[in-house]
């Protein structure tokens, strides 16, 4: 667990560039860090690893100061990914994601083999091994710089934009394989973006700064069904509505079943999100079914989702 604890930062020309932040990150989850440029997402995040030093408050993590740890073995278990990552050019591939596993001591044949499980996890073909940076396309390094920062099978992972310089399209693929990775993985995230979509897309959390300091610290639902604020709710954007959809889940709002009710041809599952059942019910009719390991446990009626996006959106409007 990552604990930030009242931290602040004033860089020597005396920018408060984070005011008093305090937030928790819990073991094995995501938290995206979000907000408009230069609101202080990167100072917050590179407090952790120490690439900034703290002004006041302090950075803890498993309950231990990051002040009573040696930079050296710190930043050896928390992977760093960036923009345009600076991969090594005049390094293989290989070499480029065995820079931690060497500063570490581990034996040629430890490093191939994490090298080789690794390009199969990111997905990239076994004989990028040998080649240069410059040979890969943007989406193939950014790959290489996600397995680089997981290669020492680091606790804490840190992420500043990672998919930034990327095509749309790629840029939701790895996002895709990212969260995949993660569902495998047990690493603790912060993962810096300016992307509100992206922001609720990945974090299991997700942290709204402004000028410094922290806004709203909230799972995506929550977010998205109440922004503390206007600024929050004019940041998530006017289709506020359409991401609820998205974002919360039949499980959530399905009533009991009608006893006797069927499962019909194609039911819902407690996991489609409320977008899909919205999709369904008009396609064919309403109420639906809502089926688990093939007994029905539930349906749902567009009365039933229009309540949930009612009731939040009232909220917001108070
Ligand atoms: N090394 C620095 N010296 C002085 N001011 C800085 C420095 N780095 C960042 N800042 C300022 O601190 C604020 C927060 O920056 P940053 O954390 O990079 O924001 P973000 O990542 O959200 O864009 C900005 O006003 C920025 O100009
Ligand atoms: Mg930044």
């Amino acid at each position: 667990m990552i604990e930030l604890d009242n931290v602040r930062k004033v860089y020597g020309d005396g920018t408060v560039a984070v005011d008093d932040v305090s937030l928790e990150v819990p073991e094995g989850e995501t938290v995206t860090l979000v907000g408009p440029s230069g609101c202080g997402k990167t100072t917050t995040m590179t407090m952790v690893n120490r690439l900034t030093e703290i002004t006041e408050g302090d950075v803890r993590i498993d309950g231990e100061s990051i002040q009573d740890t040696d930079v050296i073995d710190l930043r050896r278990n928390i992977g760093y990914v960036i923009q345009e990552i600076g991969l090594f050019e005049h390094m293989t591939i290989a070499e480029n994601i065995s820079i931690v596993p060497d500063l570490r001591g581990w034996d040629e044949e430890r490093k191939q083999e994490r090298v080789e499980e690794l390009l199969e996890l990111i997905q990239l073909p076994q004989d990028v091994k040998t080649q240069y940076p410059a040979n890969l396309s943007g989406g193939q390094r950014q790959r290489v710089g996600v397995a680089r920062a997981m290669a020492a099978e680091p606790d804490i992972i840190l992420m500043d934009e990672p998919f930034g310089a990327l095509d749309p399209i790629t840029r939701d693929e790895l996002q895709d394989e990212f969260l995949d990775i993660q569902q495998k993985l047990d690493t603790t995230i912060m993962f810096v973006t300016h992307d509100i979509d992206e922001a609720l897309k990945m974090g299991d959390r997700v942290a709204v700064l402004r000028d410094g300091e922290l806004v709203q610290y909230d799972a995506p639902k929550d977010l998205l069904g109440s922004p503390k604020n206007e600024f929050v709710a004019n940041f998530i954007g006017e289709d506020r509505v359409l991401k609820q959809l998205s974002a919360v889940t039949v499980r959530e709002v399905m009533n009991a079943p009608q006893v006797g009710e069927g499962a019909g041809e194609n039911p819902l599952s407690p996991d489609d999100s409320l977008k899909v059942a919205l999709q369904r019910i008009f396609q064919q009719g309403d109420p639906l079914p809502v089926v688990e390991d093939g007994e029905v446990v539930g349906q749902v009626s567009e009365a039933d989702i229009q309540a949930v996006t009612d009731r939040r959106t009232s909220e917001v409007l108070q």
